[in-house]
């Protein structure tokens, strides 16, 4: 059997390949970023063919740089952003659109329609999410009423849609000459067409937005030893290799944080925080503003359930610092200039750039920054920057503390903001619980890996990828718990601020 695992991992600002060796370590891996496309405010596109040439070129640098190639690779996996849509004609090749971001809110006013007349509790009860522009299901209806031509397409099955895992798969197998038009129930189950019962789209979910059959993927398992398919000779693996898992982005860091017993929860801080917090085979459903979400299924064993809280804007709060007020030059400057105050100085910054997702869920909320005086710096906008990350994950963990009554004994993180020790430091201080980082940081592309490994034989099973987790470092709570409830009372004093804006 040859070496070693592959992952291709298509996230929100860049698009990775990773390869893994038999104890999950790293081999090799490389990044490219592509352009996010702000038409308008509130707008967040991607170029589907930009995202694909960049997949391309970061599989084929990184087999370079490690002098391997296909016939080294066991087998494929691939995670993505979630819930980003593309529909492309099949027979050209060429999309339709723009891919319409996770993030973007254009379709707003399609969500709240569902609400005025019951739609919405169908879709709640059937999917487990909430009608939000976030979900694919309002960006496919907007496509099909603002491009031309499409709807027609779509009803002969020519014009298709997929999140970045089907576009990826598509091309990777072939594209125009056969690719495959498959998903798996993780990306599905973030569309508001999957039914949780059944793990198949569903008639009625797809009347709600006009959404011809023939456009979607197969949903398939995570991890499928039948293989979707297998990449092509001429691709930029330059062979044949079985693609054996799609997991969308969390999941699979769910799966890369070996979070395979009902309890274990993980926290991923990206462009967005998302934690997941794995339920078994029950499917729990919130009363506190989480959503229930398929983890990962595992050929033909039943589908492993979440709970999860997606948090927007976190890592990318630091980003605007960066790119659009100037006042750092890196992400991780944000650590040296915030570590000048003891403090915030009574500040804190709410970043509803996109409303705030869970457990609010108010697509009505804009940023705002409170709590403001002549005393107040660079620094401390720095610091509550970070503070709001934290702020952000610790409503999330009340509220999963409140639907499953489990109080997290440690929160396991990961993702690019965790580089970040006094984040962590005050993640930990903000959430009175130890904060736990594995050596492994880059979860996403293993937990693609794991499952593309274990369809394939190359791990025997889940015990054995457990043992594989190792702990990095540990932060520990130094605040009092006075100064805890007392701060993070004026954190949500300070989200009502942001409410009712837009
Ligand atoms: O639901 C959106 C999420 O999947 C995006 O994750 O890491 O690409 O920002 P990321």
């Amino acid at each position: 059997m040859p070496e070693y695992v592959g992952a291709v991992d298509q996230g929100t600002t860049s698009t990775r390949f990773m390869i893994f060796d038999h104890d999950g370590a790293e081999v090799a891996k490389f990044q490219l970023e592509h352009q996010q496309i702000l038409p308008r405010a509130g707008w967040v596109e991607h170029n589907p063919i930009e995202i694909w040439t960049r997949t391309a070129a970061v599989i084929q640098t990184t087999l370079q740089r490690a002098r391997l190639h296909a016939q080294d690779i066991t087998a494929l996996g691939l995670t993505n952003q979630r819930e980003t849509t593309v529909v492309w004609n099949r027979r050209t090749g060429r999309p339709y659109h723009n891919a319409i971001v996770w993030q973007d809110t254009r379709t707003d006013r399609i969500a709240a329609a569902l609400e005025s007349d019951g739609r919405g509790d169908v879709i709640r009860d059937r999917t487990g999410l909430r009608p939000g522009a976030y979900f694919s299901g309002g960006k496919i209806q907007w496509i099909l009423e603002n491009v031309a031509g499409v709807r027609e397409a779509a009803e002969r099955g020519e014009a298709v849609f997929g999140t970045t895992d089907t576009w990826t798969l598509w091309h990777l197998t072939g594209g125009v000459n056969g690719g495959v038009h498959v998903t798996d129930v993780t990306n599905a189950g973030r569309t508001m067409l999957m039914d949780l019962e059944t793990l198949d789209w569903d008639d009625e979910l797809l009347s709600f937005f006009g959404i011809p059959r023939p456009m979607l993927p197969e949903i398939r398992p995570s991890s499928e030893p039948a293989a979707y398919g297998t990449t092509i000779p001429y691709g930029p693996l330059g062979g044949e290799v079985p693609i054996t898992a799609i997991l969308g982005d969390q999941q699979a860091a769910t799966v890369g944080q070996v979070c395979f017993s009902p309890g274990e929860a993980k926290n991923t801080y990206g462009t967005g925080n998302f934690l997941l917090l794995n339920t078994g085979t029950d499917r729990v459903r919130s009363r506190s503003g989480l959503l229930t979400t398929p983890a990962y299924k595992i050929g033909d064993r039943p589908a492993v359930f979440a709970l999860e809280g997606s948090i927007a804007v976190t890592g990318s709060a630091v980003q605007w610092l960066r790119d659009q007020l100037h006042v750092i030059t890196s992400a991780p400057q944000s650590e040296a200039l915030a570590r000048q105050v003891e403090d915030s100085g009574g500040m804190y910054f709410v970043p509803a750039f996109s409303g705030l997702f869970a457990p609010y869920w108010r697509p009505d909320a804009r940023g705002a920054i409170v709590g403001l005086s002549r005393f107040n710096t660079d620094a401390h906008l720095a610091r509550a920057t970070l503070e709001a990350i934290c702020y952000q994950s610790r409503d999330v963990v009340e509220a999963m503390r409140r639907d499953s009554g489990v109080a997290l004994d440690v929160l396991k993180v990961d993702g690019g903001v965790t580089a970040n020790d006094l984040c962590m430091q005050l993640q930990s201080d903000i959430l009175g619980v130890p904060v736990s980082r594995p050596v492994i940081t880059e979860t996403t592309a293993l937990g693609a890996a794991y499952a593309a490994g274990l369809a394939a034989g190359y791990w025997r099973d889940l015990a054995e990828l457990r043992a594989h987790w190792a702990e990095d470092r540990r932060w520990e709570p130094t605040w009092s718990e006075e100064r805890r409830e007392e701060a993070y009372a004026g954190w949500r004093k300070a989200v009502t601020r942001a409410f009712d804006w837009a």
